[in-house]
């Protein structure tokens, strides 16, 4: 299918998680992920995160989404309070490449959540959208997010490192990048996944 407009609404399920829709009502839930050290030092977030910012989010969210120009979903485990955040952004349906990121509240952390959630979107947008070559950029000190990746099927690429200036100073990116056609992949990605959810390895 053509990946322009994204599809909007849109709810995913598999892998032990449910990617749904922000709404207006998850504002407290987002406040509580999303102010947090971890969260701003890696995914630069405003820190604070308060309730002004978090009003901001969820509108530039509603935004993308109802334009189409970026899939951004709360992670739950059954489609109810938000645990987590997965994106699809900087589509370029010439290339069939999209960038991806996640990040999952600290009180959830280490089952699993952000594999399943990156999994599953990075599944939708091979099989449904048509997307061919999947990037993350991860900070090099991120040992959980290249973590994710790996487990995900997400190998480093070979392109120049990024170098951008945080509050924390100068920062490098890498970037990852999930192709499809490498042997085993796909397998790989779904099989790792669903073997290590909540701890069952
Ligand atoms: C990175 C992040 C999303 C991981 O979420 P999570 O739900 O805990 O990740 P998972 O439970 O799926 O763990 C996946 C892998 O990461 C490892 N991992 C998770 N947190 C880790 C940590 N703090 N240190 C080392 N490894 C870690 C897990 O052990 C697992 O590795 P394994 O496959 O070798 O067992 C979460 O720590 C986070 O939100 N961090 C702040 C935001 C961020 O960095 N986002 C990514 C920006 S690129």
């Amino acid at each position: 299918m053509t990946v322009s407009p994204l599809p909007y609404p849109l709810r995913l399920a598999g892998s032990g998680v449910v990617l749904r829709e922000w709404r207006p009502e998850d504002l407290d839930d987002l406040v509580a992920l999303l102010d947090e050290p971890d969260i701003a030092r890696w995914t630069l977030m405003p820190s604070p995160f308060d309730v002004e910012s978090g009003l901001a989010y969820l509108r530039r969210a509603h935004q993308g989404r109802v334009g189409g120009s970026r899939i951004q979903l709360a992670i739950t485990t059954d489609g109810g309070s938000p645990l987590g955040e997965v994106l699809l952004f900087n589509v370029r349906s010439e290339l069939h490449e999209a960038e991806l990121g996640y990040l999952v509240g600290r009180p959830y952390r280490r089952r699993g959540l952000a594999s399943a959630a990156l999994s599953l979107l990075t599944g939708y947008a091979f099989d449904t959208l048509g997307l061919r070559r999947l990037l993350l950029r991860i900070d090099r000190g991120n040992t959980a997010s290249m973590s994710v990746a790996r487990r995900c099927g997400y190998r480093p690429a070979a392109e120049p490192p990024i170098q951008q200036a945080g509050p924390y100073g100068p920062t490098v990116l890498d970037t990852w990048e999930y192709v499809e056609g490498r042997p085993g992949t796909q397998q790989d990605r779904r099989r790792n996944v669903a073997s290590r959810r909540y701890g069952r390895r």
